[in-house]
């Protein structure tokens, strides 16, 4: 049997599936990934726009470089791998999907029960009064118009603290799954990076390349997320 069709019957045989995805599901649609070869990290340092730091000392090039990841979105849709997911939530075949994208691609695709672990990157709130405000005066470089703060879209920094409440949400799912499918993602970034090796259940990784998990995992298959997909799809 291969295994696609090993893990479209793990699929079929699981009553608690969970999905955890990362970049790599997205790229697909047009999105960078942050560590491939094409991915962001390859051109830009990240702690010089993803941190904390970068956000209070570096405003203009941390505004500037989340200003074009916003614009980006705008050509871009979910593809046919978020759909396959929705679909599988809707026949009742996955439970909720645990991302670390902030580009709201699975619930754009109809996914209902999705965890943002790493925020949103469609809506912008002030660093200082935490007003939620308008992505437009983001994009146009202004101040908060309540507090004149810095505005900063709802995304996690490296060294801040993921959201407590999709965070406990996910972690509560991944426990108690009978499956995780692992998907599009390098498995360097923790906290989230922990989460596959918190279940009971079988493990399942498609990933393009291989990732820091690989050994650990006996389902593991290299390819591209929405080909996968629909490849397993078809033998469900
Ligand atoms: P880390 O310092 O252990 O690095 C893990 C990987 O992330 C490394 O392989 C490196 O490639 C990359 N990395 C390191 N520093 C980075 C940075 N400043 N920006 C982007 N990539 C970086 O990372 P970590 O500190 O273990 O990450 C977990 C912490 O960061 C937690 O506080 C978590 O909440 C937060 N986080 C933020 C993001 C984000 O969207 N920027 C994503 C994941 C985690
Ligand atoms: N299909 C399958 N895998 C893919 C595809 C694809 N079409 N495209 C890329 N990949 C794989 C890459 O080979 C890579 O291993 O997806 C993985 C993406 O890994 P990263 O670029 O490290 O992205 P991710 O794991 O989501 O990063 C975690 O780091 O900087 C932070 O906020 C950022 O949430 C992100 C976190």
């Amino acid at each position: 049997m291969s295994e696609i069709q090993t893990l479209a019957r793990w699929i079929k045989e699981s009553s608690f599936t969970v999905a955890l995805t990362g970049a790599g599901m997205s790229t697909e649609s047009g999105i960078p990934d942050f560590r491939s070869q094409s991915g962001w990290w390859n051109n830009i340092d990240p702690a010089t726009v993803a941190t904390v730091e970068a956000l209070e000392e570096n405003y203009e090039l941390f505004q500037q470089f989340y200003a074009s990841r916003m614009q980006g979105l705008r050509a871009c849709t979910p593809h046919r791998g978020h759909a396959i997911l929705a679909e599988w939530e809707q026949r009742g075949f996955l439970h909720s999907v645990a991302t670390q994208n902030v580009d709201g691609f699975h619930q754009q695709a109809g996914s209902r029960n999705v965890y943002e672990l790493h925020g949103s990157i469609r809506t912008v709130r002030c660093s200082t009064c935490d007003d939620q405000t308008e992505l437009e005066d983001f994009l146009a470089g202004k101040a908060c118009p309540h507090c004149k703060g810095r505005l900063r879209p709802d995304v996690v920094l490296f060294g801040e603290m993921l959201p407590q409440e999709p965070w406990q949400r996910a972690l509560a799912d991944i426990r108690s799954a009978e499956l995780v499918i692992v998907i599009g993602t390098s498995l360097q970034v923790y906290p989230v990076a922990q989460l596959p090796l918190m279940t009971q259940g079988r493990v399942a990784i498609l990933n393009y390349e291989p990732t820091a998990q690989d050994d650990h995992f006996e389902l593991v298959i290299h390819g591209k997320a929405g080909e996968l997909l629909q490849q397993i799809n078809s033998q469900i």
